[in-house]
């Protein structure tokens, strides 16, 4: 009995375990934004100055994911986002069994008449972007950082993102994710802290904002890459 009331173990424990995974995970999404919006930098943009031999955004986008590799602090905090994500699906599984089990007390509102379809459905919408994971890593990563068989990542991604029924996936994938940030954002806020009404609303304004924006530029990347 004295483990099952252990951190992490209780609901209000797991709930916590799920906010603070997955608002690291929102960190690493911000960071991978940024680092693969150089994927679609128009070549009028370049020479860049005051950086070296960087001629167009292949040598750019070459450049960053060597850093990636090569930087051990970047491997340490990839590390902890491979052990946020299984940490965080774990809970996810754990959440929803208990959820099953005592139908009393749920971690999502449930009450359909004023809960939002992606708020009910943050299962389907988890697993869809699990699924994709997968598929995104064993396509990157497990080439390039894994297995060391691909050395130019800016060819292995575009050449990926010539293909009409990878653009669509990805697409897919990012919707899913788009509406998993706004319910997750504020379910983690509303974990974390006890805020009065007025500051929920706004924290809810800015999660469907900030999920927007992300949804948005992660979306235009392969269709950028498809039509480029
Ligand atoms: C369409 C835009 C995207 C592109 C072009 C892209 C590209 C890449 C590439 C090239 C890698 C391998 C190199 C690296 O580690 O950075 C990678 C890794 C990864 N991507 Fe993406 N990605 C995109 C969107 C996403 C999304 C939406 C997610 C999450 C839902 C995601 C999750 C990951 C994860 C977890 C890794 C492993 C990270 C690591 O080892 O540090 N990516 N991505």
């Amino acid at each position: 009995m004295a483990v099952k009331k252990g951190l992490f173990k209780t609901s209000v424990g797991r709930k916590n375990l799920m906010a603070i995974t997955g608002l690291f995970i929102i960190f690493f999404l911000i960071i991978h934004l940024i680092g693969n919006l150089i994927l679609v930098i128009p070549d009028s943009f370049f020479p860049i100055e005051f950086w070296g031999n960087v001629e167009n955004a292949h040598d750019m986008y070459n450049a960053y994911s060597h850093f990636l590799v090569h930087f051990w602090p970047v491997t340490f905090v990839a590390w902890v986002l491979y052990a946020s994500i299984i940490a965080h699906v774990v809970d996810a599984l754990l959440i929803t069994l208990q959820n099953n089990k005592s139908k009393g007390e749920k971690y999502q509102v449930t009450d359909k008449s004023t809960s939002a379809w992606y708020s009910r459905n943050m299962g389907l919408l988890g697993t869809v972007i699990g699924v994709f994971i997968v598929l995104h890593m064993t396509q990157f990563w497990l080439p390039y950082k894994v297995l060391n068989v691909e050395h130019d990542l800016y060819d292995l991604v575009t050449a990926t993102f010539k293909v009409w029924w990878f653009v669509l996936i990805y697409e897919i994938a990012i919707i899913a994710l788009g509406f998993h940030l706004v319910h997750g954002i504020e379910s983690a806020h509303r974990s974390l802290g006890i805020y009065p009404k007025k500051v929920m609303n706004i924290i809810k304004y800015i999660a469907l904002c900030f999920s927007l924006i992300m949804a948005i530029l992660f979306a235009i990347i392969p269709i950028i890459l498809y039509l480029k």
